[in-house]
């Protein structure tokens, strides 16, 4: 039985249109390219010691906005994803470049993998749609499948000056956090923070990516 808030993501995400409109929304210069490429220039220092042949999980592979920087990689990539209209969209974009290795319709709750049976996780931009109490079951999951560092991004700094007109009107989301706050989530997942990669500095700081392992 699903829990409210993965209904919340069910019914989002799984909506028939739905994979076609957020493919649509990072076909513009800004997001799609400018944006994209500054969020690849972090990724591929968080990924420096993983290297090209490994197995990676992206989950969730949405309609494969970083499988293809995976791949690019020469990784071997299984995307995984809630929503079978997502990965359809990631699995065509994919389609021909050597290294994908399945696709698997899942919930990052629950992933249908054996233990210690990928060399790395990328998570991008999951953990805001998941509450607070569930996270650190999610962060065990994916250790659980992991055999070595996990990369997992967070959009959460406290003090993102992106996130102050929420917090002046009083709706200041809950998955803001500042690092200490993070490592010690992290922490209570059974993960500790190796080293953090960022998009810009300070309250211009927007992407976390965090460089992991099993504590
Ligand atoms: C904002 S999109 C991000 C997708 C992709 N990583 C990207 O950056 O474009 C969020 C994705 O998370 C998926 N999702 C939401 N809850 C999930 C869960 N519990 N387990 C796996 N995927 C989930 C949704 O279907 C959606 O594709």
């Amino acid at each position: 039985m699903a829990e409210a808030w993965q209904q919340r993501s069910n019914e989002r995400f799984r909506r028939e249109g739905y994979a076609e409109y957020y493919e649509g929304r990072y076909r513009s210069f800004l997001k799609g390219t400018l944006k994209h490429r500054m969020r690849c220039a972090v990724l591929r220092r968080a990924f420096r010691e993983v290297p090209p042949g490994s197995l990676v999980l992206d989950i969730p592979c949405g309609t494969g906005r970083f499988t293809g920087f995976l791949l690019s990689r020469g990784y071997r990539v299984v995307g995984a994803d809630i929503a079978p209209e997502m990965i359809r969209i990631a699995q065509g974009k994919a389609g021909g470049i050597p290294g994908v290795l399945g696709w698997a319709a899942a919930d990052a709750t629950r992933m249908p993998l054996p233990d210690k049976s990928v060399d790395s996780v990328l998570t991008m931009r999951l953990f805001h749609l998941i509450p607070k109490d569930v996270r650190p079951l999610v962060y065990r999951e994916l250790a659980r499948v992991c055999r070595g560092p996990l990369v997992l991004c967070f959009n959460c700094n406290k003090w993102a000056l992106k996130h102050l007109g929420k917090r002046l009107r009083g709706k200041t989301p809950e998955y803001l956090m500042t690092r200490k706050e993070l490592a010690r989530e992290l922490l209570g997942g059974g993960l500790r923070v190796e080293r953090i990669h960022t998009k810009g500095f300070g309250p211009f700081s927007t992407l976390w990516a965090v460089v992991c392992r099993p504590a």
